[in-house]
């Protein structure tokens, strides 16, 4: 039997040089892989409760909408910058080379909600970090953050300190 990680394709110097990219599509493209991979990241939500699913652009839409499907949930998606039409809380955030700004709809997480962030992979955490800032600044809670892979070395759960987090696969 087949885990998840068995799926995942790892390629070195990719995007750069002692970098080791570890690549989702080949779960994706394998119903087998594609289905484990959503029923291990649902399974670290079975004791949470929540109203919403935010994702981010792009491979956190992936895996954040069928969750929310299969529970019933909404789905809010974080962009980046100026992709979203209407009124957004924006929130600029480190990349390992300058910056990049993320941006919710102001009228997407209301007051009080309780929200579940999913995204493929955590590296530095800075994604998240700048992601949870911006639900919060709408008066969202935070409940949960789960990752299907969680890069361990780059330690960005240290960004996340305080928060309930989580991950199907983890990289040293
Ligand atoms: C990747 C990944 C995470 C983020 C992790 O997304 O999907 O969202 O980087 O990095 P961090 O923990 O250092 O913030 P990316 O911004 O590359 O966009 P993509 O999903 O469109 O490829
Ligand atoms: N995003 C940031 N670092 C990554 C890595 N090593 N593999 C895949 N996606 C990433």
């Amino acid at each position: 039997m087949k885990k998840v990680e068995d799926y995942v394709r790892s390629i070195p110097d990719f995007p750069k040089e002692g970098i080791v990219f570890r690549d989702v599509t080949t779960v994706l493209q394998d119903p087998d892989g594609f289905q484990l991979a959503i029923d291990e990241i649902d399974n670290l939500l079975k004791d949470v409760d929540y109203d919403v699913v935010v994702g981010p652009e792009s491979r956190g839409f992936i895996f954040g909408v069928p969750i929310a499907y299969k529970n019933h949930k909404g789905f809010v998606p974080a962009r980046k910058k100026g992709k979203l039409p209407c009124e957004t809380v924006s929130m600029e955030y480190a990349l390992e080379y300058g910056t990049a700004v993320v941006e919710l709809h102001k009228d997407s997480i209301k007051p009080g909600q309780k929200v579940v962030i999913v995204d493929d992979l955590i590296a530095t955490g800075g994604t998240i970090e700048a992601i949870i800032k911006l639900i919060e600044e709408l008066g969202g809670e935070v409940v949960k953050v789960v990752f299907l892979m969680e890069l361990e070395g780059l330690k960005g759960r240290d960004k996340l300190k305080g928060y309930n987090v989580d991950a199907v696969i983890k990289y040293e």
